[in-house]
């Protein structure tokens, strides 16, 4: 199928497959580990989501008559790099809460784009009502890890993950300013491009 989709674009969807594809490799790995009860039935479910949404885009892909460049580094790689190994259970769900924040906000700023391709808008739908679960199950859980860490010990780290986070962002948007520009031409997304 014939489409008008910018090599801009075609880099983006290819980001987003990748990265939701180590999602899914991350949560498997530990879904495997975890022992029977809500958490694995939640981790399961999660790695599940993300591997699907890695057939998602590239599905979407395919639909538009293209391949997925192919990338190196993602996302997460970063964050571990940059925030350190999770050590245990809390930890993993601290980061993880901060990085599905992370991806609903870029993928709503995303649908903010002018004049966006319907095949795109349908793939981030779609997947979007996925990680508004991911969020909320994350929260829940974390809630009930208070009694055994301590509240103050989760808010520490899920604030020393959102430092990480914004750290990792930045650099990430510097890193591709030509690439990512096009999700900052409108007025709504405008001023957002920085450092
Ligand atoms: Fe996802
Ligand atoms: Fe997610």
């Amino acid at each position: 199928m014939a489409s008008q989709l910018s090599d801009n674009e075609r880099w983006m969807m290819s980001f987003y497959r990748y990265s939701e594809i180590t999602g899914a490799l991350f949560f498997g790995r530990i879904a495997a580990l975890v022992p029977a009860g809500q958490l694995q039935e939640d981790l399961t479910k999660h790695f599940a989501d993300e591997s699907m949404h890695s057939w998602y885009w590239t599905e979407a892909i395919s639909e538009l008559g293209y391949r997925p460049v192919s990338l190196r580094n993602a996302y997460q790689d970063a964050y571990l790099e940059a925030a350190g190994l999770p050590v245990n259970l809390m930890e993993i769900l601290a980061i993880t809460n901060v990085f599905e924040k992370r991806v609903i906000g870029q993928y709503s700023r995303h649908l903010r784009v002018p004049d966006l391709n319907p095949v795109i808008k349908k793939t981030i739908d779609r997947i979007v009502e996925d990680e508004k679960w991911h969020i909320q199950w994350i929260n829940k859980a974390l809630k009930s890890m208070a009694d055994k860490y301590g509240d103050d010990t989760i808010n520490k780290k899920l604030q020393k993950y959102k430092k990480a986070d914004d750290e990792i962002y930045g650099k990430l948007l510097q890193e591709n300013q030509e690439r990512l520009q096009f999700l900052f031409n409108n007025t709504e997304n405008a001023g957002e491009i920085r450092s």
